[in-house]
């Protein structure tokens, strides 16, 4: 069973389209991260993922459960860190804990000691018994954190975890988000806008524009289909060398372009198995080579690439998960 099922789910807000026909299949242990721009899709999917929103068309599967019917079961079994922390001020820290635990029928016995935990984990514990009603927006999100993980739910709605908080204590939810994935086999569905903390993790990166998906897959998939060409960097010794260079590269099948800027060589190479013939041709015609590199895009430049063609082409591109390859283009709907 997968942890997670959706197919043709759609939400409308009036006229505004918030998602539109999501299809997406998540295995447990999966982290997915749901990325695009201001008023993509993002927060809608977990909330009808979570059952706090009903579909006005498809269906989901959480867990085998369907949150638009089952959405209090479905809410048991999950955890989720709302945009907005949603405390209740009135109350301590550790009475806002409770107050979850309580709701989530947790075993009295073993609730005091989670929570110790919690509040050491997130670095909250000089904050426990103090209203959260003054609390700083990084101090807010750590107790949500600490609240969404309570009970250790198998699948966790993480709506834009790291925002507010500082860079450190950003780098350790990122770090407990792959160990929960990793070592506990918690499925994880991520919102973000923090694309250096999406690739630290190993996640399934979804992209989402005007409620359609544009793109689903990994890194290195997405990457190796978007980016055909690679892009090598070459230091050569000097303005001269790089003249020689830059007429033996031209001169080479497997290279597709290539430019100099002072003794930098910028190639786009055809395939890696390339570069051995083309490092020797260089040092053949009598070039110094000092360096070379292949640039490997990141996934900001992953992002923006298919932000990029989404622009021009007014297609989706839509990226195979289990790298089979590419499937066909599909027209946006509208
Ligand atoms: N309760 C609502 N009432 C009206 N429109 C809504 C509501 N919730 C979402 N929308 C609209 O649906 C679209 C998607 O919103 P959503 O909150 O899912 O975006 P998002 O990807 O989470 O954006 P952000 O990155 O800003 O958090 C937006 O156009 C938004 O205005
Ligand atoms: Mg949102």
């Amino acid at each position: 069973m997968k942890a997670i099922e959706t197919h043709h789910l759609s939400r409308k807000f009036g006229e505004q389209t918030a998602l539109s026909c999501l299809d997406i299949e998540v295995d447990a242990g999966e982290i997915i991260a749901l990325l695009g721009p201001n008023g993509a899709g993002k927060t809608t999917t977990i909330r009808l993922l979570n059952g706090i929103l009903a579909p006005d068309e498809g269906t989901a599967r959480v867990l085998g459960l369907d949150p638009s019917t089952q959405g209090s079961l479905v809410r048991a079994r999950t955890g989720v860190l709302t945009e907005h922390a949603g405390l209740d001020d009135r109350l301590t820290t550790r009475e806002n804990l409770q107050l979850t635990a309580g709701l989530r029928a947790m075993d009295a016995q073993i609730v005091p000691s989670r929570i110790e935990e919690l509040l050491e984990q997130f670095g909250i514990a000089d904050l426990a018994d103090l209203l959260t009603d003054g609390f700083s927006t990084g101090q807010r999100k750590r107790v949500a954190l600490a609240r969404a993980l309570l009970d250790d739910p198998e699948v966790l709605f993480l709506d834009e975890p790291t925002s507010g908080l500082d860079p450190a204590a950003t780098r350790e939810v990122t770090d407990l988000i792959a160990k929960l994935a990793a070592e506990r086999g918690r499925t994880i569905v991520l919102c973000t806008h923090v694309l250096a903390e999406a690739e630290r993790l190993p996640a399934r990166i979804v992209v989402l524009e005007h409620g359609a998906v544009l793109a689903d897959g990994y890194l290195d998939t997405l990457t190796s289909q978007l980016f055909v060409d690679l892009s090598v960097t070459i230091e050569v010794a000097s303005a001269t060398d790089a003249a020689i260079a830059l007429g033996t590269a031209q001169s080479l099948r497997s290279v597709r372009r290539a430019e100099i800027t002072g003794n930098t060589l910028r190639l786009r190479v055809a395939e890696r198995d390339a570069m051995p013939d083309v490092l020797a041709s260089l040092i053949r015609d009598g070039v110094d080579v000092y360096e070379s590199r292949i640039e490997v895009p990141g996934l900001e430049q992953v992002y923006f690439e298919i932000l990029r063609r989404s622009a021009l082409s007014g297609v989706q591109l839509e990226i195979d998960p289990e790298n089979t390859g590419p499937r066909p283009l599909v027209g946006i709907k509208p």
